[in-house]
């Protein structure tokens, strides 16, 4: 049984394979119209979700394939007092596959140990979001042309903005990228990844206050929201929450050709007049991510394609 709970759960030539395959669905849609028929993915969201559900939730329709599930704990037996493992017992015996989301890291991993299906962590907590990374990583390699030798800034919520954790974990894989980690003292990166990931890897980085200062070198900007429901208190959100606010103005400090990403949803953090920019690319990967979750429930599934 093959799980997807953390980005290490995927090797480099399992990325590309994955990657591959969503581009020859994004490109041949068609042909993949009936690889999911009589399949049913079960979506488990115990905490709020926009794209990741309901992107999860087209890729199997667009399969061929049914959907069931909840999006939200106050509409599950969570409520009642259930646990994570009696629901995912249940679970395996509806569906072929399932998806979850949970505000507690590591819920998704005991998920996974008491399921008879693949789980697919849609989320946990501020710890990971691998699905996410594949979004990123085949909007990356479709309008940037390549996944190494980039100059990589992230921006924002280091320290709870978990697609920032699984993106850095992933892309320290690639050769010769290097990362420039933007944000205020109280939201740097959990040092787990300084330690772990960058420095054991050797992988060159620097922990910066502004972003003005960093934009000419950046071939990508992963701009992201803080994250408010992580927060213990509301006074120290709202003092950080627009720390950053990515401005036409700031981006005339970018390059031509770098790329603007976000994982979404955008509270303040980017004005939408860059909307219209080319380099803004946050809403080309939100649809991205649909292809991917294409590719990554066929190839849980172990489906001929
Ligand atoms: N990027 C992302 O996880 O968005 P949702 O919270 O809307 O799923």
């Amino acid at each position: 049984m093959r799980h997807l709970i953390a980005p290490e759960d995927l090797s480099v030539s399992d990325l590309d394979e994955l990657l591959k395959l969503a581009d020859d669905i994004y490109k041949n849609p068609k042909k993949y119209a009936k690889v999911c028929e009589g399949k049913k993915i079960a979506t488990l969201f115990y905490e709020p979700s926009t794209r990741t559900r309901l992107s999860f939730e087209a890729a199997m329709l667009n399969l061929g394939g049914s959907v069931l599930g909840f999006s939200s704990a106050d509409s599950s037996s969570a409520t009642k007092g259930e646990s994570v493992a009696d629901t995912m017992r249940v679970i395996s015996s509806y569906a072929d596959i399932c998806a979850i989301r949970h505000p507690k890291e590591g819920a998704p991993l005991v998920a996974a140990h008491n399921s008879t299906i693949p789980v697919i962590n849609a989320g946990d907590g501020g710890h990971n979001h691998p699905t996410q990374t594949l979004t990123d990583l085949l909007t990356i390699k479709e309008l940037k042309g390549r996944l190494n030798n980039l100059t990589i800034g992230c921006c924002g919520d280091l320290k709870f903005g978990r697609t920032v954790h699984s993106l850095i974990h992933t892309l320290t894989r690639y050769d010769n990228n290097s990362f420039v980690l933007i944000s205020p003292d109280e939201l740097k990166i959990p040092a787990y990844l300084r330690e772990e990931v960058l420095e054991q890897n050797n992988v060159p980085y620097e922990e910066v206050r502004y972003l003005e200062d960093s934009l000419p070198k950046l071939d990508l900007l992963y701009m992201t929201r803080v994250q408010k429901e992580r927060f213990f208190n509301e006074e120290d959100y709202v003092r950080l929450k627009d720390s950053y606010i990515l401005d036409l103005e700031k981006m005339k400090y970018a390059k031509d050709d770098m790329l603007v990403l976000h994982p979404l949803p955008r509270v303040n953090e980017i004005a939408a007049e860059v909307d219209n920019d080319p380099r803004a690319v946050y809403f080309k990967q939100a649809e991205y991510g649909v292809y991917v979750r294409m590719a990554l429930i066929i190839k849980l599934l172990e489906l001929e394609v």
